[in-house]
């Protein structure tokens, strides 16, 4: 009996197999990737049009500049009260009180605090918590601050005082509001500005990138964890951002920030807000980044910290 491969010769199969490779592929290609930039475009209107008509108070920590203050501006438009909670000088906060208040009516308390200390941290939470009693419906764990170059050329306590601010004290400010809110039985959102830095190993902004990798995580598995809670958990990962995080760095010395895509930080904290609100796990602003992202995951790390190597080394 003659089975139906019998029909087909060898050279047809050949042929098969080439129009795969040839037309198939690169249809599946063209399809996602038009998949890929209509959901990007569909997210940006979304954000664009989203107003939270939820009222409430949001705890903001670095919410006086840079992606921290457009959270602060998003939020005072939908008038939800602020916290605001900085090391920043006194009478730019002032500045930055004043103009929200003066804009959008909210009520706006500012907390300084150096987040790098526990002590600071813990009389902080008493404050807000105990004192001014404070009822956070929103957190937004967005104070950090990166140092590019070699671990052994950077000052100890400087690198100690990053790993406090972008790690401890992220998962500090979390446990405290998490744990009031539990305990009030009310629901919370609650965001962390981690980064796109923190998705693969980053030679020379190893430090930096190894904390963003820390609240990544914290922040994804917080998602599942609180749940049961009525908590939501979201991770921002911005790419290089146009704030003064760049000059805090030390990026710009390097000569090749400006080579790279720019996000501003109203469209950062734009997407943060919306997929906060909305309860998603994860937000990634910017249709490049957000293929960056994808490449990020699907790339050897051996690739990508040479790439990274590359990218953070001084120019000649
Ligand atoms: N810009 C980027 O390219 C980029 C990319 C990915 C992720 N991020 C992350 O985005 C977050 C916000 O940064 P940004 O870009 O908006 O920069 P930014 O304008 O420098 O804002 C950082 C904020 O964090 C505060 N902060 C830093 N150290 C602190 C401390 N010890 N105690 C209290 N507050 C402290 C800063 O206050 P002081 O100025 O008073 O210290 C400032 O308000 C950071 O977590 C950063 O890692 C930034």
């Amino acid at each position: 009996m003659q089975s139906a491969l019998d029909f087909i010769s060898w050279q047809e199969v050949i042929n098969h197999g080439k129009f795969l490779i040839f037309k198939t592929i690169p249809l599946l290609f063209a399809a996602s990737t038009i998949t890929f930039i209509t959901s990007h475009l569909i997210e940006k209107i979304r954000i664009s049009n989203f107003r939270s008509k939820r009222r409430g108070t949001a705890v903001i920590t670095g919410g006086t500049s840079g992606i921290g203050l457009e959270f602060s501006k998003l939020f005072a438009r939908d008038k939800i009260d602020l916290v605001l909670v900085s090391n920043d000088p006194k009478e730019e906060v002032e500045l930055v009180r004043k103009s929200l208040v003066e804009k959008f009516g909210v009520k706006v308390i500012c907390e300084s605090c150096n987040l790098s200390k526990n002590e600071d941290r813990l009389a902080t939470f008493d404050r807000i918590l105990n004192q001014l009693e404070v009822k956070a419906d929103y957190l937004v764990n967005n104070a950090g601050f990166g140092m590019v170059g070699e671990l052994q050329k950077l000052e100890w306590n400087q690198v100690n005082d990053m790993i406090q601010v972008n790690s401890t004290a992220v998962v500090h400010v979390a446990h405290a509001f998490v744990n009031d809110a539990i305990n009030r039985k009310s629901s919370l959102k609650m965001i962390t500005t981690s980064s796109l830095a923190g998705v693969q190993p980053n030679p020379l902004f190893n430090v930096y990138a190894s904390t963003k990798a820390f609240t990544r995580l914290f922040a994804m598995a917080s998602h599942v964890e609180l749940a049961k809670y009525n908590i939501t958990s979201t991770a921002l990962l911005p790419g290089a951002t146009l704030t003064n995080f760049v000059k805090r760095s030390k990026y710009d010395t390097i000569g090749k920030y400006t080579s790279v895509a720019k996000l501003t930080p109203e469209e950062v904290a734009a997407c943060g807000y919306y997929h906060m609100m909305n309860g998603h796990s994860v937000a990634v602003p910017g249709l490049i980044y957000k293929f960056l992202h994808f490449l990020m995951w699907i790339s050897p790390s051996d690739i990508m910290m040479n790439l990274f190597y590359n990218q953070n080394k001084p120019s000649q």
